[in-house]
């Protein structure tokens, strides 16, 4: 953990002008492993305007100074209840560069606050079994739910707000 580092990093809501610096980053990091994804710049494009546009989308952009390093993006599970209490964690991904130097983790703290405000009732997401994202999310209070579920080599997992238990707390 980089605490200088950490605190550099500007935590501010997604503006759709970030949207060439999202794509760019995507790119980079899905396109290389463990993801190796063939992602073109139409499709991330296609994919962010379409989540932006959600109902009750929620974005968030990480900076230093003025460059963007990472973003997190996610939307309610669906529009009805008692899944619209659940968001559903679509993107999360840090520069290459600057992974493991706590930013993912502070990114993720600021969209647990949003949605604690709003009493939603937890996070889900999907990722690759046994990748170092599994063990970010497990460290960061989510659980694996894939000895239930597995799609397509990947895993689902949860996180329970109600509970409260995201392991850890910043203050920063
Ligand atoms: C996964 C990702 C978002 C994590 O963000 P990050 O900024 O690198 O992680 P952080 O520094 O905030 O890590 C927070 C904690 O998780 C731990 N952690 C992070 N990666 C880990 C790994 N591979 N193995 C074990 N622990 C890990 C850190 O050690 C840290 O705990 P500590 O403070 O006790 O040391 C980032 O590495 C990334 O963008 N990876 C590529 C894209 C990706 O996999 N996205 C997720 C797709 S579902």
């Amino acid at each position: 953990m980089n605490t200088e580092t950490r605190k550099s990093v500007k935590i501010t809501t997604y503006r759709k002008e970030h949207v060439n610096l999202f794509i760019t980053l995507y790119r980079q990091i899905f396109n290389s492993p463990p993801w190796n994804e063939e992602w073109d710049e139409f499709g991330v494009e296609k994919m962010i305007l379409k989540s932006a546009s959600r109902k009750r989308f929620l974005g968030y952009t990480a900076s230093i100074g003025n460059k963007a390093i990472g973003f997190l993006i996610a939307y309610p599970l669906s529009p009805f209840f008692p899944f619209n209490r659940i968001y559903y964690l679509s993107e999360l991904f840090i520069h290459q560069n600057i992974q493991g130097r706590g930013i993912g983790e502070k990114l993720c703290l600021n969209f647990f606050t949003a949605l604690s405000i709003q009493n939603s009732s937890g996070v889900i997401l999907l990722t690759q079994k046994n990748s170092p994202a599994e063990k970010f999310y497990m460290k960061i209070g989510f659980n694996s739910l894939s000895s239930f579920i597995k799609i397509q080599g990947k895993i689902i997992m949860y996180l329970n707000l109600q509970n409260n238990n995201a392991k850890r707390t910043y203050y920063d």
